[in-house]
């Protein structure tokens, strides 16, 4: 047992741990002592700010066919949408309207949206004076050079895990190599990059998500999102296990251990698989919420996984529900853009 808390001490210290004891830390029976050792660096490096990102989901058409993924092209039973640019920019004003300070355009991999058409959408969003990040799967070099000359500021791509086979048993016709491309990519280009993974996904290990906190490292990720795995009727996954609360925790905290001044969402799939999910996200290092910004009517057909309708709240009763998760944790709101260095302050 001491040996797990010298482990812990040095983590602290160097930020630096290897696949052995990333393992022993994810199977360690007293978790409390890892998420309080992340709750004390997300201080330490990130302060007492949490950053509010609001989320537009556009679109949930797709092309791809994540095995566990509700918009998935082959799922039929999905009322598929896409806003209009008009819907996006009122969208994005609402948000702006209430002090958010990042807009983020999430999608499914939706091949109705030019690259053109995404870059002058960026533009105008830009205007609101606003951080853009954007979340709409792979696209080719040029494509991302594009958009980040229109000014989009951050990308979010999540490796979703970092085994290739079992990336490639998940996602039919896509390639693992491609996937870690275009992160490097992304990053090369100058985004603010972000990635993540799930956690439960049949078939996954504790050394397979110790691999995924060193592939963070490695990538240099400045953000990272991580959820529990929710099956979803529909998919070839609906009969599976959903991924433990308890484990998301734990990896959520050595994200924050190993890579500590990243940003870090308290993510959406957390809440649904636990009503304390954003506030428990908060206390083990994350430090970003990311509320909805769309039609309710629209959230309604975004089922990545399911999810109760009576959730569903507008953006004001999201915003005094993340309020009173702040004060209760003694923590702020951000009123800054919220990049990982305030250096990188200067893309804006
Ligand atoms: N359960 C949890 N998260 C999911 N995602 C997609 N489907 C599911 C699911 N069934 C996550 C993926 C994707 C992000 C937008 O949503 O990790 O990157």
């Amino acid at each position: 047992m001491d040996n797990i808390l010298e482990l812990l001490e040095e983590l602290k210290k160097t930020h630096y741990i290897d696949r052995d004891g990333i393992v022993k830390l994810l199977s360690y029976d007293r978790p409390e002592v890892i998420f309080s050792a992340a709750d004390e660096i997300r201080k330490k490096y990130v302060g007492n700010d949490v950053h509010l990102r609001g989320l537009i989901e556009f679109s949930n058409y797709c092309c791809r066919s994540c095995f566990y993924c509700g918009l998935r092209a082959m799922n039929r039973s999905v009322q598929r949408y896409r806003l209009s640019e008009e819907e996006i920019l009122n969208a994005a004003k609402i948000a702006a309207g209430h002090n958010l300070k990042t807009i983020v355009l999430q999608g499914g991999e939706d091949k109705f949206f030019s690259v053109s058409e995404l870059c002058r959408i960026v533009e105008k969003i830009k205007n609101l004076d606003v951080a853009i990040t954007l979340s709409i799967g792979e696209l080719p070099r040029e494509s991302y050079a594009e958009l980040k000359r229109a000014g989009a500021d951050r990308y979010l791509l999540r490796i979703e895990t970092s085994s290739r086979d079992l990336y490639e048993g998940l996602h039919p016709g896509m390639s693992f190599e491609n996937r870690v491309n275009c992160l490097y990519n992304l990053k090369d280009l100058g985004f603010e990059t972000g990635t993540g993974s799930l956690v439960g996904l049949p078939g996954q290990t504790p050394e397979i998500l110790a691999e995924d906190l060193l592939f963070f490292k490695k990538l240099d990720a400045d953000m990272i999102g991580i959820g529990p795995f929710i099956p979803c009727p529909g998919t070839p996954l609906e009969n599976e296990k959903a991924g433990k609360v308890e484990m998301v925790l734990k990896m959520l905290s050595l994200t924050r251990l190993i890579l500590p001044d990243i940003n870090m969402p308290a993510t959406t799939a957390l809440a649904v698989s636990d009503t304390c999910g954003h506030s428990k996200g908060l206390s083990v290092g994350a430090n970003v919420i990311m509320p909805n910004v769309g039609n309710i009517e629209y959230k309604k057909l975004y089922k990545i996984y399911p999810k109760d309708n009576a959730l569903e709240l507008t953006l004001k009763d999201q915003l005094s529900n993340i309020e009173k998760i702040l004060k209760q944790q003694q923590r702020t709101l951000g009123k800054s853009y919220g990049y990982r260095k305030k250096s990188s302050m200067q893309t804006i």
